[in-house]
């Protein structure tokens, strides 16, 4: 087939929600002062929820590829490959994916993980929409699960409130209308510090400090200027205008750092899919998450032309431009 097509969407937050409030109470015990109006004012967070222990990527994966399934009127059985893009696995290896598979009930399709951290979701569904393309695969899940949660030094302000767990998945069939028009991947490895888990495992024992460090302000600067230049890059791909773009939906990491890239590309804020306020920062199940919303409260229609954006550790980024 010429192209390949989102033909259903699914997600899954986990029930504890944690407000802002939640955290200057969890914080407070160990003498860090945070508040609800510096967490708002500087990132639009207002909420996210966390995982319970004994809950693990693969579950949640499973659940928001269940609820694509479905609205795709498919059944796992049907599925010839399954992606997941995800930095928190639950276990070194397998994959993810294979797990997922098995609690899918299926067997026998290729499953495997990508990791390009809050980028991941973009680089997964470029790799499924090649595999298609090219006659691989025909019906493909694609998964963005996370669970940050695990990796928080909840001793940093400055980065533990900004995060959150959850999945959402899309389904991804051949087709012979437009469907994915055009991606953009980008990495540059000497940014691997601003943003990292510098940490491994080795003789069975954690090695070097596997919790989340990141300079915000290394990737802020960052983050919007290489969004912007992956944008334009997949509307020239595509040969459209950013007049064309129905919705925006970046990876959902800071409202600022969004509204940024809208503004960058002459887009109303209407036409930015907003749910790091409820979901926080969700890595790269943060755009499939904010796309399953955004279809289910009836924002995004069929033949609506959507900008996907992610970006993250690495340093990695990319865009997406698709009509629905
Ligand atoms: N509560 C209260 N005060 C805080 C908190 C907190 N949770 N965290 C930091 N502060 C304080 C700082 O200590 C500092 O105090 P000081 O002025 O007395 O030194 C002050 O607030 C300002 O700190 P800055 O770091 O300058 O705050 P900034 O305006 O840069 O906001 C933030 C920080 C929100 C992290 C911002 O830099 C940002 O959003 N960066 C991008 C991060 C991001 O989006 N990362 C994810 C993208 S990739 C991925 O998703 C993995």
């Amino acid at each position: 087939s010429a192209y390949s097509r989102i033909t259903g969407t699914g997600s899954h937050l986990p029930p504890r929600r944690l407000t802002n409030d939640d955290m200057v109470a969890m914080l407070a015990p160990k003498g860090i002062e945070t508040s609800d109006q510096w967490i708002i004012e500087r990132t639009g967070i207002r909420a996210r929820h966390f995982a319970d222990d004994g809950v693990f990527a693969s579950d949640m994966g499973a659940d928001a590829a269940r609820a694509a399934l479905d609205a795709a009127g498919l059944t796992a059985k049907d599925i010839d490959l399954i992606i997941v893009a995800t930095s928190t696995p639950d276990m070194v290896f397998p994959s993810t994916a294979a797990i997922i598979q098995h609690k899918l009930g299926v067997a026998g399709c290729p499953a495997f993980d990508v990791q390009a951290v809050c980028s991941g979701f973009v680089y997964a569904i470029t790799v499924a929409d090649a595999m298609i393309r090219s006659g691989t695969a025909r019906k493909a899940l694609v998964i963005g699960t996370e669970i940050f949660s695990r990796l928080l030094d909840f001793n940093d302000r400055t980065t533990c409130v900004l995060f959150g767990d959850g999945a959402g998945a899309v389904v991804m069939e051949a087709s012979d209308t437009p469907g994915l028009l055009a991606s953009d991947l980008h990495a540059d490895g000497k940014h691997v510090g601003i943003l990292c888990v510098p940490g491994h495992v080795s003789g069975g024992q954690a090695s070097g400090q596997p919790l989340l460090k990141m300079d915000g302000q290394a990737v802020f600067r960052l983050a919007v200027t290489v969004l912007d230049r992956a944008a334009r890059n997949v509307l020239h791909k595509a040969g459209r205008a950013d007049t064309d773009i129905d919705w925006l939906i970046p990876h959902q990491a800071n409202i600022r750092i969004m509204q940024g890239a809208a503004k960058k590309l002459h887009l109303p804020l209407e036409k930015l899919i907003v749910t790091v306020d409820e979901h926080g920062n969700t890595s790269a199940a943060s755009i499939p998450l904010a796309l399953d919303h955004a279809v289910r409260s009836g924002r995004v229609q069929r033949g609506d032309t959507l900008m996907l954006e992610g970006v993250g550790g690495g340093f990695t980024w990319g865009a997406v431009l698709l009509d629905y």
